[in-house]
């Protein structure tokens, strides 16, 4: 084993010791189709240091990486960025191996080890903007509270210019290369933005204010180290961090997402339709069937969205499964400044539509006309009616984006 993983120098005093997880195909109900890795980070110097470690089950790995530099009963210290379990299943088990003289985490980090590890020994908490001299070497600590986590927090290393992000700036692909310009960027880039939707859009304002926090800071930051995906440098740290600041501000744009599930293909016409006038006003159209697409995917859709129509028939007096599923994790992520509306078939009863209409009032998405229910099957009054929604949703969408 420990001949076959061996630590990736990324710095002068840097390697990465993380674990690459190739098969992993759902994180918490996100689709991971191009796998992951849980990045660690060795520090050495006068002292040496871990900051993160890895999901329990890639513990072996991590250690393997690591003593492919140094015996790891020579790590001095250990910084826990993160408490989520990607990032310290592997700690309890590391600490017991290490035996280091101090683990640091944020003061919510401490708390939160606690509940999840009793660990059993006392966690050195850190607080924003504190300063540290670890042997020769300085570390600052920048509390992310809520980014994604109330414990999360960055660490800059400075003699190389370093910033460890824990999951801000990262994503779930795993691959063999460890920096982002060595990858294709249309990839990159569509993967962050999935992280960035399924992970951190709920805060999306403590992002717009830690991008400013940071420029204030005004670190020289040659190397952007996330703990998962690959590390950021040169050229493309301005280019994640301006995806970043587009990303949190959800300024609306001229696409519209359709997303519906259907019985017998009523609701299924309906939302044809509706595209339809939705791309003959000159908007860029995206129609999601629940059979054909998965959550994490519509959530994707919608970043750079203007516009969310959902579509439902009714089964037993309420919503088809797939799209209860995908309204409540979608609301739930909290995107913003939508405009949009409800659709659907029934046969008797009709509540769908009413339901939808609700989850969409509850996301503060902007109702555009009224509600579209059709009994049974639509006819051409009512596709006429499903494709003025769709001209509509586009004309307002063309008029807001024009501003
Ligand atoms: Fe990658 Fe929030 O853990």
């Amino acid at each position: 084993m420990s001949e076959s993983f061996n630590a990736i120098r990324i710095t002068e005093h840097v390697h990465w010791v993380g674990a690459i997880d190739w098969p992993i195909r759902d994180f918490h109900g996100y689709t991971t189709e191009r796998g992951s890795t849980y990045n660690a980070y060795l520090v050495t110097g006068d002292k040496n240091i871990l900051v993160d470690t890895v999901k329990a089950p890639f513990m072996d790995e991590m250690m393997a990486r690591i003593a492919s530099v140094m015996n790891p009963e020579d790590i001095d210290y250990i910084i826990s960025n993160h408490s989520e379990m990607d990032h310290t299943g592997a700690l309890p088990a590391t600490i017991a191996a290490v035996k280091p003289d101090k683990v640091f985490a944020s003061v919510m980090g401490v708390k939160a080890l606690d509940n999840h590890f009793r660990i059993g020994r006392k966690i050195a908490a850190v607080k924003d903007g504190e300063q540290m001299r670890l042997g020769n070497h300085n570390f600052t600590f920048i509390e992310t509270r809520m980014l994604h986590w109330p414990d999360s927090m960055f660490t800059y290393f400075a003699a190389d210019a370093l910033l460890f992000s824990q999951d801000g700036f990262g994503m779930h692909l795993a691959a063999s290369a460890r920096f982002a310009d060595e990858m294709d960027e249309c990839i990159i880039f569509e993967e962050a933005a999935k992280y960035y939707a399924n992970i951190i859009l709920p805060y999306s304002t403590f992002v717009t204010n830690l991008l400013k926090k940071m420029a204030g800071l005004n670190l020289k930051i040659d190397m952007i180290a996330p703990d998962h995906g690959p590390i950021w440098r040169g050229g493309m740290i301005p280019k994640i961090l301006d995806r970043y600041a587009t990303w949190a501000a959800q300024r609306p744009t001229n696409k519209a997402v359709v997303v519906f599930d259907t019985m017998w293909h009523s609701t299924e016409m309906m939302a044809r339709a509706i595209a339809e006038g939705i791309a003959d006003g000159g908007t860029c159209v995206k129609v999601m069937p629940m059979a054909a697409h998965h959550r994490s995917d519509v959530i994707t859709e919608l970043l750079c969205a203007g516009a969310l129509v959902a579509g439902s028939s009714t089964l037993n007096n309420a919503i088809l499964p797939k799209m209860a599923d995908v309204m409540n994790y979608v609301k739930g992520l909290k995107p913003l400044n939508l405009i949009g509306q409800a659709f659907g078939s029934y046969g008797w009863s009709g509540e769908s539509v009413p339901q939808l209409a609700n989850i969409l009032k509850e996301m503060k998405v902007e109702a555009i006309g009224e509600p579209i229910k059709v009994e049974y099957v639509p006819d051409a009054d009512a596709l006429k009616k499903c494709y003025d929604l769709g001209r509509t949703v586009a004309a307002r969408l063309a008029e807001t984006c024009k501003k």
